[in-house]
């Protein structure tokens, strides 16, 4: 349907992306669970890295064996929620750099605000993912990338728990070559911008701030 957007339906995700979504499903098990999707969705999300042959000794003999080669990945949460999907991510991929971008959402103008950002100084040289659990109207999404690429990024991706119709059309329209790794698409936001069903507030069920 779109070009570009790559929808995780694998079981495991699905089933786990269920229990996030349940409104009796606490901080602690929400964190735990968001910290699990993202491991597994990074093994998606790295599929297409470089590769190249070294040698090594195995305790038999001398042999060639593959290692990723070219960028390092680097990894940028977008604040606060992103925050919930570093860990799995580094846990796949401990040498990756973070960079941390904080935006919130003003709830009037639903614009994207900015108030901190801090990367790696060589993200020119990186394969960048940015991290946000909810891509709703695109807002939050396409700021971030446009700040990373302001400041000399070339390769990014996008890799969210759920996407809305109306976020992914807005993150195509003005960035077509960022590729969006998404658990789900929604149907609808409401008039808040929440997405619907989505899991409510991301930030909040994180870190139990309501
Ligand atoms: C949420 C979410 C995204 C943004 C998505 O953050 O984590 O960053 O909203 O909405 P958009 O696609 O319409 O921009 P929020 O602004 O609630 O901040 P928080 O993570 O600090 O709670
Ligand atoms: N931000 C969230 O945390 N949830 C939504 O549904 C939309 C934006």
């Amino acid at each position: 349907m779109w070009d570009n957007v790559y929808i995780m339906d694998h079981p495991l995700i699905q089933h786990k992306l269920t229990i996030i979504r349940d409104a009796r499903t606490g901080p602690k098990e929400f964190r735990e669970l968001v910290e699990e999707v993202s491991l597994l969705m990074a093994y998606e999300v790295t599929r297409n890295l470089p590769l190249e042959e070294v040698e090594i000794e195995t305790p038999l003999c001398r042999t060639k064996s593959k290692v990723i080669s070219g960028k390092k990945l680097g990894i940028v949460p977008i604040l606060r929620a992103g925050l919930g999907m570093v860990n799995g991510m580094l846990k796949l991929i401990p040498a990756a750099k973070v960079g941390h971008i904080g935006l919130y959402r003003d709830p009037e103008t639903l614009k994207p605000v900015e108030y901190y950002c801090k990367l790696p100084s060589d993200i020119n040289e990186r394969e960048l993912v940015i991290l946000d659990p909810m891509l709703a109207t695109g807002g939050s999404a396409c700021a971030g990338i446009e700040f990373l690429k302001d400041r000399g990024a070339g390769s990014i991706k996008l890799m969210c728990l759920i996407a809305a119709p109306e976020g992914i059309d807005k993150v195509r329209k003005h960035h077509p070559e960022v590729e969006i790794y998404t658990a789900a698409v929604d149907e609808y936001l409401n008039d808040h911008a929440y997405i619907v069903p989505g899991l409510g507030d991301a930030g909040d069920r994180l870190f139990g701030t309501k």
